[in-house]
């Protein structure tokens, strides 16, 4: 990598259909040098081969971030090897939970996706700061859901789509996390947003009930990883329009 060149961390790159591979691959587009992460070691470097055969500089490695020695592992390794991380994009995200409404879910389930989504996020932030510090111009995505907004009345938090609410509860709390870490953060160079995709085709048969294709959905990620000095911090957006949450 030259001194130049931009850092790029990603988790949750675990499949060729999933956003996180998409949003390796749009990185690394703009000749930024990307990790691209997932809990299976085996996965994460078959899809980096993937992109280095298109000439795109992208590593593979195991992250877990449900894994406070994943995590440390990892901050260990780019600092070892960089000295610094410039573009931090948080896209894992818990979802074992079975579907049932917020009254009867199995609580151990929906724990689960909180400590992923949550606790995993904010831990790899905690990680991962002192390397942020180290970049002129740092950025940190939280990949979030209209699942986790009040307005969308359909998936949203009053919404009428009642299955698997600790997604939704879990992306609300990323979504604050994301305004407190921004507030702390307002005198640096670090820029912290939480961005939707919006309903993106990741899944067989979503294109077919009105997703978009994986291109257009990360579009907005991308955006918000190389944002400029004059960028926002501390909201949430989707297609680069700021969305009350
Ligand atoms: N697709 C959509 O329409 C849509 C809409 C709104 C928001 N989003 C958000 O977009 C992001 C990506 O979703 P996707 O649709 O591309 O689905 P996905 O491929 O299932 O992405 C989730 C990723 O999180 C990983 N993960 C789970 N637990 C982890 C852990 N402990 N450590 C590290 N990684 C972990 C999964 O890995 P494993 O394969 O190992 O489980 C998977 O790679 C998510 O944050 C999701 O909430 C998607």
């Amino acid at each position: 990598m030259n001194s130049g060149t931009r850092l790029a961390l990603v988790t949750g790159c675990s499949r060729p259909e999933g956003i996180g591979f998409e949003v390796c691959r749009q990185l690394a587009q703009q000749n930024i040098t990307v990790l691209l992460t997932a809990r299976d070691a085996a996965k994460a470097l078959a899809l980096a081969a993937v992109l280095r055969e298109q000439e795109l500089d992208v590593s593979g490695y195991a992250l877990d971030i449900a894994s406070a020695q994943s995590v440390k592992a990892m901050a260990r390794l780019i600092d070892e090897r960089y000295g610094r991380l410039d573009i931090l994009v948080n896209n894992a995200t818990g979802s074992t939970q079975s579907p049932a409404p917020a009254s009867a879910a199995d609580l151990d389930s929906a724990q689960q996706v909180v400590d992923v989504t949550l606790f995993g996020t904010w831990r790899l932030i905690q990680e991962t700061l002192p390397l942020l510090h180290k970049s002129e111009a740092a950025r940190i995505v939280n990949v979030s859901s209209s699942a986790g907004l009040h307005g969308d009345p359909v998936l949203g938090l009053s919404g009428q789509w009642a299955g698997r609410p600790a997604y939704g509860i879990a992306k609300a709390a990323l979504n604050a996390l994301t305004a407190k870490l921004a507030a702390e953060l307002r005198d640096t160079d670090i820029k912290i947003n939480a961005v939707c995709p919006g309903l993106t085709a990741t899944h067989p048969g979503m294109a077919e009930r009105g997703a978009r294709p994986l291109a257009e959905g990360v579009r907005g990620i991308v955006w918000a990883a190389t944002l400029t000095a004059d960028g926002p911090s501390g909201d949430f957006y989707r297609d680069q329009q700021l969305q009350a949450w």
